[in-house]
């Protein structure tokens, strides 16, 4: 289990424990602790619905691949800390994460 901080982008910070060996990535534990995330395309990295910004701890994330690259690029709101949380998946690597969910406050 690993720690990661989730700030809904409304102002709210909440710890999250993290499994790192049931195969999820990071959207998909978002929506199990109930986060709203559309996930319209199932984890492919192309809707852009589950785009997080990487507060603290982007050094320990895998990096983006080309897929992730051009949907970022396709984002008006996306910045240097960009990640899609579908392209990541949890690693022991990755305790004490903090991420701030971007695309909620478009909905
Ligand atoms: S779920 Fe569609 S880009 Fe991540």
């Amino acid at each position: 289990m690993i720690q990661i901080t989730v700030d809904n982008g409304a102002g709210e910070n909440r710890d999250l424990e993290v499994p790192t060996d049931v195969g999820l990535n990071l959207m998909e534990v978002l929506k199990a602790y109930e986060y709203d995330i559309m996930a319209t395309c199932g984890g492919m990295g192309l809707c852009a619905t589950c785009h997080i910004e990487v507060l603290k701890g982007a050094e320990n994330l895998s990096p983006c691949n080309d897929n992730e690259l051009d949907t970022l690029d396709t984002l008006p709101d996306a910045g240097a800390h960009s990640r899609l949380a579908c392209q990541i998946r949890p690693n022991v690597n990755m305790d004490g994460l903090a991420i701030k969910l971007k695309a909620l406050q478009e909905v």
